[in-house]
């Protein structure tokens, strides 16, 4: 029998203690991000509420191809992992769009079994806006947000299995190799033998395509990096100067990653009250996100390490993206 039919709520009395710790989290991280040498500050700051706006908008693109590639090929897939895996709850990590969850919990809807959905984002405010759209049109089914940063530990809770974890939109991206592997392993020993991860990954390709992705002609992903500047300033009461701040983004083949940047076009001096003066030679930049590219080989490779093993490859017709399912090594 199952536990009270109550639904799981985000705590409302956390919430001031999480936007501390979140907000001395950040500090500390733009500390140390722009003390180094090779300034840098981790892409999970650029998605304030206009920054998930504007990502939203730059899925929308035309030479950002990744969602579309995603979703494509999810429509064509989720039948056949649905009935491969009859899994009962859907635990998403980086809790994306809502119509991927969708496309998702319908099908599971579909073959019988959709109980339990277990969204997990750092953005409460956001989680909580999918958790009630959701359980609103999914009434039998319990609606379970995590508030967590994908890039700690994060503990989940108890779902009915068997349990699909998807971790969707190429997120996996934004992490080294190394994190990549303390996530998978973190996930993987997480998981009971029935279950399994749905992976989305972007594959490496033709680097003018890539670039094209990154260097939209609307400007959108310009934006949406310099958003970042901005939310520093409104946050951490920091005075970058952002039409002094240029968008730059290119694709290394030696790592198989886009780098995005932010580039000083003169000399200056940023000061942040609780951290600092921060000083920038003309040409210099801050990294502000790294997006890897892999192959089929390089994928196997990381879950491999990560004790899990693939059990489907689904390349795009045009191999541009790919899902992958994979369930952990006992
Ligand atoms: C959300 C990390 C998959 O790397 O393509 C889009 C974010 N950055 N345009 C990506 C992003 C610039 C995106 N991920």
């Amino acid at each position: 029998m199952r536990e009270s039919p109550s639904r799981a709520r985000i705590a409302p009395e956390s919430a001031p203690y999480t936007v501390r710790r979140s907000r001395e989290q950040m500090l500390s991280d733009v500390r140390e991000g722009l003390s180094a040498t090779a300034k840098q500050l981790s892409p999970k700051y650029f998605y304030d509420e206009r920054g998930s706006e504007l990502f939203e908008e730059i899925t929308q693109l035309p030479e950002y191809y990744l969602t579309r590639a995603e979703r494509v090929l999810l429509e064509q897939k989720i039948d056949g992992i649905i009935v491969a895996v009859r899994p009962c709850s859907l635990v998403e990590l980086g809790a994306g769009s809502a119509t991927k969850t969708r496309i998702i919990i319908d099908a599971m809807h579909e073959r019988g079994c959709a109980e339990c959905y277990v969204p997990i984002d750092v953005s409460r405010d956001f989680l909580e806006a999918t958790a009630k759209q959701l359980e609103a049109d999914y009434p039998d089914m319990r609606v379970m947000p995590v508030v967590s940063d994908i890039t700690e530990p994060f503990s989940l809770p108890p779902t009915v299995g068997p349990t699909l974890v998807a971790f969707l939109g190429s997120t996996i991206g934004n992490f080294s190799k190394e994190e990549s592997i303390a996530l998978l392993s973190h996930i993987s020993a997480s998981m009971a033998a029935s279950d399994r991860l749905l992976l989305g990954a972007d594959l490496v390709k033709d680097p003018k395509i890539l670039e094209r992705a990154y260097n939209d002609s609307q400007g959108v992903t310009a934006e949406f990096n310099l958003n970042l500047l901005r939310r520093l300033n409104r946050e951490l009461n920091a005075n970058f100067p952002l039409t002094d701040f240029e968008h730059r983004a290119f694709y290394s083949s030696e790592q198989r990653r886009i780098e995005m940047h932010l580039v000083a076009r003169r000399q200056l001096t940023v000061t942040i009250p609780e951290i600092g003066e921060i000083h920038f030679e003309r040409g210099e930049s801050i990294r502000t996100e790294v997006s890897y590219k892999y192959d089929r080989a390089t994928l196997e490779e990381i879950l491999r390490v990560s004790g899990l093993s693939m059990e489907s490859w689904m390349p795009a017709d045009d191999a541009s993206f790919a899902l992958l399912l994979a369930r952990a090594e006992s």
